[in-house]
């Protein structure tokens, strides 16, 4: 039985995590979930699955919290100090993290530092800070597991291999909702447009940044960390269909490819079970009724994101830092109707130049970093 706290347990992520937590009730425990704010679903959940401990990250609903669990023994937390409580306390085997941006950092660290099987979802944290996450991992002998469906489908492919053959990887990236779209329809899209992703379901943001390919320039920054490979040798493929999850190239000019449907919950399922392969309860992958399989080269100048991801992983230290909470407030301000589409990378563009980049940068750096590349990002956005 491996006890998991799930963290952002009622996002899109988090959802799937239970429901394959409760395909396997003898397999997998709930210690502890955690919300942002929503009260009620983190409650219910909270109550379905037994949990000993739920945590609301906004203080303020720590009443609200304690009042809609009461009678149960569940305890409530709240905060950045709850969070990071669960997700070192020796209850949990495994910490799932599935909250959405930097905000995950903190818990991310403590799971490390507490030697911790971790499956990552969360990938914003490597992106703001992968050489003190990977230190972590190392001084607290944590184990990573990619839930992200391309860096699991690398992991996957990576498996049993000598990695001294690995010559490249290759992440594919649906193209996103907009991949047809000209110059001029980019500059008017709507967030309701670019919400509409066409073949993964998922929370807000992720959904923004794979409309405007940053997600692939976060993800080429998360398989660096992650698999240890640099930047140049992680290439970016088109595939419209998502069946093939991603791909690695060996010496020998030999590609391994993971495939499968487009649904989140088969590397859940993997980082969850891993290293065993639980059974699926989902109508396998019928790979003539997908009949074609089609790739092709990302178009950067209409979507200039991953070349400013592959830019700052090249500056590095804290570089990479200000993309990431560059990007995370130009995608509020778009989702709030204050800038334009094609602002969010204009203004992750404007940080990043903006920005001194700190080399090998401590906890405090970073933080401090992200604080005053948000403030300055709102300013911006405030004036268009
Ligand atoms: N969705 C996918 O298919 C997918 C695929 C690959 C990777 N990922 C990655 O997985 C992570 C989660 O994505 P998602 O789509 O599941 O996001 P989501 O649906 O927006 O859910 C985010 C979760 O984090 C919580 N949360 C939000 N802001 C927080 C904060 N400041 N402090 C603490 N908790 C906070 C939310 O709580 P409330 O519900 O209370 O707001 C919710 O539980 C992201 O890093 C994303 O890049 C997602």
């Amino acid at each position: 039985m491996r006890s998991v706290c799930l963290l952002g347990s009622t996002g899109s992520i988090g959802c799937q995590t239970l429901d394959v937590i409760a395909a396997f009730p003898d397999r997998f425990r709930v210690t502890a979930l955690s919300a942002y704010s929503q009260v009620d679903l983190l409650a219910d959940q909270a109550r379905r699955f037994h949990a000993s401990t739920a945590v609301i990250a906004r203080e303020d609903l720590i009443p609200a919290l304690r009042e809609a669990l009461a009678g149960t023994h569940t305890r409530v937390l709240g905060g950045m100090e709850g969070l990071c409580e669960v997700a070192a306390n020796p209850a949990a085997d495994m910490v799932v993290t599935a909250m959405v941006g930097a905000a995950g950092l903190l818990p991310l660290l403590a799971a490390a530092k507490a030697g911790k099987t971790i499956a990552l979802a969360n990938k914003e944290p490597l992106v703001a800070a992968g050489e003190l996450v990977m230190a972590a991992v190392q001084e607290g002998q944590a184990t990573l597991i990619p839930v992200d469906s391309e860096p699991s489908a690398i992991f996957q492919c990576l498996q049993g291999q000598d990695r001294c053959g690995l010559a490249k990887i290759i992440l594919t990236a649906s193209g996103g909702a907009l991949k047809g779209l000209s110059p001029e329809q980019l500059e008017r899209v709507t967030p309701e447009e670019a919400l509409n992703h066409p073949t993964w379901r998922m929370g807000r943001k992720i959904t923004i940044d794979s409309a405007t390919l940053m997600n692939k320039g976060l993800e080429v920054i998360e398989a660096h960390w992650l698999f240890d490979v640099p930047i140049a040798q992680i290439h970016i493929t088109i595939h419209p269909q998502s069946i093939v999850h991603s791909l690695v190239e060996f010496q020998d000019g030999s590609l391994l490819a993971q495939c499968g449907i487009p649904s989140m919950c088969t590397p859940i399922q993997y980082a969850l079970g891993y290293p065993e392969r639980l059974p699926h309860n989902w109508a396998p992958l019928d790979l003539e009724a997908v009949g074609t399989l089609t790739f092709q080269q990302p178009d950067f100048s209409r979507f200039p994101a991953p070349a400013l991801a592959r830019q700052a992983a090249a500056v590095g230290g804290t570089a990479t830092t200000c993309l990431n909470a560059a990007n995370e407030e130009a995608v509020i301000a778009f989702l709030d109707h204050h800038i334009g589409f094609m602002e969010i990378p204009r203004l992750v563009e404007k940080a990043l130049t903006a920005h001194t980049p700190i080399p090998h940068p401590t906890l405090e750096q970073v933080l401090e970093t992200d604080r005053k590349v948000r403030e300055s990002v709102r300013r911006m956005a405030i004036l268009y």
